[in-house]
């Protein structure tokens, strides 16, 4: 009888422990795109403290942060659909990213522009000119993070 009531409540304890891992598509939209930009953060951060006299030792470091910014760099924008202005997920994603849909897709296009522009010069391209679009890239990760991300 003892034996049995233990297992009655391990049981519960099993569905509340399933209810509570259970998330919504919502929440899972931002948890994936938090995930994403933090992936996109580590080679920017790498890339960004590479002195520009050190592009030319370093370019294989620089080739491959390059490319794996621009794999992620179309991926977290389908993450932003209006219903994830009320996820439960801590987000510091501004309302400004709704009510300014076009100017958030602009941002948009400016980073993956400059993204692009850095991985086209990463492997042969002059280190000056590298060290030029690893700056265009920060500068369009910045300002997007200054209008559409809270600080
Ligand atoms: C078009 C806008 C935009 C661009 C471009 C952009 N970000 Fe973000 N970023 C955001 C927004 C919005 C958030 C907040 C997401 C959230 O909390 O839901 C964010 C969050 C982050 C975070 C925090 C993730 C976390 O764990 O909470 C990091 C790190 C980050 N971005 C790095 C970058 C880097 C590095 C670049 C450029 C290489 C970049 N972002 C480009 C809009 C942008």
């Amino acid at each position: 009888m003892r034996a049995l009531i233990m297992a009655g409540f391990a049981g519960v304890a099993c569905v509340m422990a399933a209810s509570a891992l259970a998330s919504s598509p919502v929440d899972d939209a931002v948890t994936d795109r938090k995930a994403i930009f933090k992936n996109m953060g580590k080679p920017f951060k790498e890339l960004h403290g590479i002195a520009p006299g050190d592009i030319a030792a370093k370019r294989a470091t620089v080739v491959a942060d390059a490319q794996l910014i621009k794999s992620l760099a179309n991926q977290p924008w389908t993450k932003f659909g209006p219903e994830t202005a009320k996820t439960t997920v801590k987000t510091e994603a501004l309302a400004v990213i709704w009510t300014d849909a076009a100017g958030f897709r602009a941002a948009q296009t400016k980073f993956i522009g400059a993204v692009n522009a850095l991985d086209a010069v990463a492997a042969n391209g002059a280190p000056d000119v590298v060290a030029q679009k690893i700056a265009d890239v920060g500068a369009s990760c910045g300002g997007c993070h200054k209008v559409y991300r809270a600080k």
